[in-house]
């Protein structure tokens, strides 16, 4: 197949799992064996399609870097999962904006080298997809690298909570450019969000009353740290408001980020707390604890997302994919129940959906 040329924007712990990921999954010849991703091949490409040609960040200890060791450099925390290869991809500056929030100042070291022409590298090294990767509270840095795939013409995909494929002015931009734009705000693999709403669906299809539920999480990495400062409002927000569509009535809910613990590193403690009352009002309650690591959570579903992406680039399809993003983010233009969103991206990658 021919290669997905990918520009990584930001080189935190989820593009260390991801170009990572590629290396573990490359040699891997079948279904039996890509244990751990949800589709082997999706619309034929393979994980080992997925070329990165370009990579942005602000701190010196990956600026300047091939990207094969700007993954491992601090204050990346994630996981060590296989040996990178060089890349011959080196790490260039981006334009630092509101990168960096109060509490990632002695954190982030930002790198005295000046600021390339982001637009014009994603044009030298022509990329087709620009995968935005930046702390959750970089509002404005998002936005900047957005402006910057539309002057290159690639197609944006925004794992970040910054309202791009939810906003309409901008997937408005994108379909005048004539590129997709796929968010906002990633969907786990072992998610939080589905995980709750699967338990409160479950109970309710049953019969069971929910009154009361939280959700609440604890974790380690740097993006756990800017959450605490910048974005912990927002993501309870839209947590809060996807786990809302799981009941047919009305209860009292709160989901989202909470806490930042340092030794914790990049693993996350999700707790889910359910109340409510079954035959006879007879009350229940239920407590979990998940344990996952962060980053490794958000490569199943990249893959995915790069790989309908590519198909919807091959289909000249351009604008808001309403399917692919119902399927992989939390806060997509058009939210539906899973099942849906599943169908929807079947269908889309079937070809039987237009976006
Ligand atoms: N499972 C997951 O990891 C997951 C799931 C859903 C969403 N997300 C989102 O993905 C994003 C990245 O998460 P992460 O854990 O990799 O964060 P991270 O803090 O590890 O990485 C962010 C990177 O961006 C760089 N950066 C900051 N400002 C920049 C700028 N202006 N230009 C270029 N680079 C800049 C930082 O130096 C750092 O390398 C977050 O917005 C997060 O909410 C992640």
């Amino acid at each position: 197949m021919e290669k997905i040329r990918v520009a990584l924007v930001g080189v935190g712990n989820c593009a260390s799992a991801l170009v990572q990921g590629v290396q573990y999954y490359k040699d891997t010849k079948s279904e039996e064996q890509a244990i751990g991703l949800k589709h082997f091949l999706l619309g034929g490409y393979h994980a080992r399609d997925i070329e990165f040609v370009s990579a942005f960040d602000i701190d010196r200890r990956k600026v300047g870097k091939d990207l094969c060791e700007a993954v491992f450099s601090p204050p990346n925390n994630t996981l060590k999962l296989t040996e990178v290869p060089k890349q011959g991809v080196v790490v260039q500056k981006g334009a630092t904006l509101d990168g960096v929030g109060e509490y990632l100042k002695n954190v982030i070291q930002i790198s005295d080298a000046p600021p390339v022409d982001v637009a014009e590298v994603l044009k030298a090294t022509r990329a087709e997809i620009v995968l935005n990767l930046l702390p959750s509270g970089a509002v404005k840095a998002s936005e900047w690298y957005a402006e910057q795939a539309l002057k290159a013409k690639c197609a944006f995909v925004n794992v970040t909570p910054t309202p791009i494929a939810s906003n309409l002015v901008w997937s408005r931009k994108f379909e005048d450019a004539g590129v997709p734009v796929v968010g906002d705000d990633l969907i786990d693999q072992v998610g939080a969000t589905t995980l709750h709403k699967t338990l409160l669906k479950l109970l309710s299809d049953s019969g069971v009353k929910i009154t009361e539920t939280y959700q609440l999480d604890v974790g380690g990495g740097t993006e756990s740290l800017d959450t605490l400062d910048r974005t912990r409002e927002t993501k309870r927000t839209i947590k809060t408001k996807a786990v809302a569509t799981a009941l047919p009535y009305k209860a009292e809910i709160v989901a989202g980020s909470t806490d930042f613990v340092d030794f914790l590193e990049n693993r996350r403690d999700s707790y889910f707390w359910l109340q409510g009352t079954y035959f006879c009002n007879v009350p229940m309650r239920m407590d979990v604890r998940l344990c996952t690591v962060d980053a490794p959570n958000a490569g199943s579903m990249l893959f995915d997302v790069i790989r309908a992406v590519k198909i919807a680039l091959n289909r000249k399809i351009k604008g808001s994919l309403a399917s692919v993003s119902a399927y992989a983010f939390k806060n997509p233009p058009q939210a539906e129940p899973l099942d849906i969103a599943e169908q929807w991206f079947r269908e889309f990658i079937e070809g039987k959906r237009e976006g």
